[in-house]
């Protein structure tokens, strides 16, 4: 009988980490909680930090959710940094050097996914946050799931028009829901973006985008498909807002594209129309 081979140990540990990834294994987690928050390393001292409470309503403003830490000064930081930026390019610099979001220190493997597409479109596109591939590339929507948000804005005409982004910049780790706070945090670079941009529309792309940008409670199932207002923290920009189906769950649920599909119709037709005259 032949030996079973000894694999050398680089060898072994490579195989491993290949059998795991195969199973979407991607990441590794402490087996407690660590809170950065609590051990002060993604603070920075808080200036006259305003309590989340008194800040105006915004994507990703409002009361403490039970359960989640406070994060008023790294959103008064993220605030003053983004209504520093005059354009997309300083936005996405003052992106990258922000070190108040969490995530930064927890599933990015590399660096700030900020958006890809048309800076001058009419459609936003709102994900919910950046997964392995788009961590690797740098570019929001670029594994399976953009693929397929790809094919489907091509065949509704909007391959061009569109401005792809996301809910937070920064991968959360092995591809879970961004949380509340991260969005939160992450919120004032988004609403500077679409306040710069300025779509005509903005197409909320899975639950954890429709909920944080509408502050709605509602599943996704329930929500998709319908118009909402979107409205700028300041009340200065409000903008049509269409939740959808996440393209990763329509991989995994083919079934339910023809509902993706026409909620991505009643967008273009509305986009579309004619603009009647003031
Ligand atoms: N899913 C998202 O919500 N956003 C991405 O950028 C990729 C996958």
């Amino acid at each position: 009988m032949t030996p079973a081979r000894q694999l050398p140990d680089d060898a072994a540990l490579e195989s491993l980490l290949a059998f795991w990834a195969d199973g979407g294994v991607d990441a590794m987690l402490l087996d407690a909680p660590f809170d950065r928050i609590e051990a002060g390393r993604i603070l920075p001292p808080a200036p006259a930090a305003r309590p989340i409470a008194a800040l105006a309503p915004g994507p990703g403003t409002g009361p403490v959710a039970r359960g989640q830490p406070d994060v008023s000064a790294a959103i008064a930081q993220a605030q003053a940094l983004a209504a520093e930026a005059q354009d997309m390019e300083a936005l996405a610099a003052a992106i990258a050097a922000f070190e108040g979001c969490p995530l930064r220190f927890e599933g990015a493997a590399t660096k700030a996914v900020c958006w890809r597409g048309s800076l001058e479109a009419p459609l936003m596109v709102v994900g919910e946050g950046p997964g392995a591939e788009e961590d690797v590339q740098g570019l929001p929507f670029v594994g399976r799931a953009g693929k397929l948000l790809d094919k489907m804005l091509a065949a509704a005409g909007l391959a061009d028009r569109v401005l792809i982004t996301n809910t937070v910049f920064w991968r959360p780790p092995g591809n879970r829901t961004p949380a509340p706070h991260e969005q939160m945090i992450c919120a004032p670079f988004l609403e500077r973006a679409i306040t710069l941009v300025r779509p005509k529309m903005l197409l909320l792309v899975g639950g954890a985008s429709a909920k944080s940008m509408l502050k709605k409670d509602e599943g996704i199932l329930s929500l998709r498909g319908r118009w909402f207002e979107w409205k700028s923290s300041d009340g200065a920009v409000e903008l049509p807002a269409m939740p959808t189906l996440h393209p990763a769950f329509l991989l995994r649920q083919p079934g339910a594209k023809k509902r993706a599909w026409s909620d991505l119709l009643t967008l273009t037709e509305r986009l579309d129309r004619p603009e009647r005259p003031a």
